[in-house]
């Protein structure tokens, strides 16, 4: 499955890409003085970050079944591994939500590319798969990614306390209906700058709902 929109493509990993992905990973993410996830798997010696992308990557692939998926996606700028944009569903026949979860290598960072790769995800959602909300979530002292959420067009959806490294820190909620993203397409596509292609999403989406109609 891929969503492309000129340069910035999101594509299933496959283990040639996931390799450059954990090397990406192992070279820093975030200021070590900062954490962005909720178990701090970022952290480490180059070579045990890269390990941990290889063993959640691997770990995942046994996890897709209509009902509940985790779709984890390069993100590749000119065909340049730059990130991981995923999306995750659980109870799909019922909620059809999906939430998602992003990084990017730093050197990366910083160029809109966080706020481009959100909006193909959430074209693949709501046009590929037929979600009918989407939501995210980052610490309030994530500044970038708090931003791409409320630039891309997410309604505040709240805060609740998550333990991080030991301490209580609060995380914001964000949440994208499916009217608020069909009022968005047209400059979510503008902000694009080019056609949106997708890939191999519309078969998944026949399997997992032929599977869920029993068929
Ligand atoms: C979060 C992340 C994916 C965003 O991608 P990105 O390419 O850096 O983001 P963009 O360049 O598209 O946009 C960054 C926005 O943050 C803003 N920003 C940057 N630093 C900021 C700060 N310290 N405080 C507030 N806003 C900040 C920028 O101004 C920009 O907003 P704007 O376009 O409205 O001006 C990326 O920074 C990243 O991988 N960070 C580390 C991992 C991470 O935090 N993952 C998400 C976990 S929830």
């Amino acid at each position: 499955m891929s969503v492309r929109a000129g340069d910035l493509e999101l594509r299933w990993i496959d283990d040639e890409v996931l390799v450059h992905l954990a090397e990406l990973a192992g070279r820093g993410i975030h200021d070590p003085d900062t954490m962005p996830f909720e178990h701090p798997w970022s952290r480490g010696t180059a070579e045990e970050v890269a390990r941990s992308v290889l063993t959640f990557q691997w770990g995942i692939r046994n996890r897709v079944s209509p009902d509940a998926f985790v779709l984890e996606f390069a993100v590749l700028r000119d065909g340049v591994p730059a990130g991981v944009q995923g999306l995750t569903a659980n109870d799909w026949s019922v909620l059809r939500r999906v939430n998602t979860g992003s990084w990017l290598g730093r050197a990366h960072q910083g160029r809109g590319i966080g706020t481009r790769m959100r909006m193909l995800a959430l074209h693949l959602a709501f046009e590929g798969l037929g979600a009918r909300e989407a939501t995210s979530g980052a610490f309030v002292d994530n500044g970038p990614s708090n931003a791409v959420s409320r630039r891309v067009g997410y309604e505040s959806d709240g805060a609740f306390f998550v333990a991080r490294e030991g301490v209580a820190v609060l995380h914001n909620r964000f949440v994208m209906s499916r009217e608020r993203w069909e009022s968005l397409r047209r400059d979510h596509i503008a902000a694009l700058g080019a056609p949106i292609e997708m890939r191999g999403v519309d078969s998944f989406r026949t399997s997992i709902e032929s599977v869920l109609a029993g068929d």
